[in-house]
């Protein structure tokens, strides 16, 4: 019986799971690119963030872009604006939509 509701209680968190996450082919992009909510789920996280930026096998966002929080990294781009202080100049829809749509 135990087991059971055990199993029961799994499921339930694997498809809460399952339906937090949006495919890339769901991704509902806004009017102007935006993307309202989250696509994983789960919150943002900074550490992890910042080292996908400076992966040159991840995001490599520092190819392109000089990010001041990166100084220890060594050369950066400037295909692309600075980025720091972009979480003032975008709404987090906004660039989340930057980000998942590389347009
Ligand atoms: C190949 C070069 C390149 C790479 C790599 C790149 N970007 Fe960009 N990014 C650009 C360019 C160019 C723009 C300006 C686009 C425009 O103005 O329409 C831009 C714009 C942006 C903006 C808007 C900035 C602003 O202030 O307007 C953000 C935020 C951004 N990129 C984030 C990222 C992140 C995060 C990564 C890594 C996951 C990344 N970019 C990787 C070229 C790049």
């Amino acid at each position: 019986m135990s087991r059971q509701i055990t199993l029961a209680v799994a499921l339930a968190f694997i498809g809460a799971a399952a339906q937090a996450e949006v495919a890339p082919q769901q991704v509902a992009y806004g009017e102007y690119g935006a993307i309202e909510t989250s696509l994983s789920g789960t919150p943002g996280d900074p550490k992890a963030g910042a080292e996908v930026m400076a992966d040159r096998g991840l995001g490599n966002c520092v190819a392109c872009h000089a990010v001041g929080a990166l100084d220890e990294v060594p050369f950066h781009g400037e295909v692309g604006p600075p980025l720091d202080g972009a979480a003032d100049r975008w709404a987090e829809a906004d660039l989340r939509g930057i980000v998942a749509n590389a347009r």
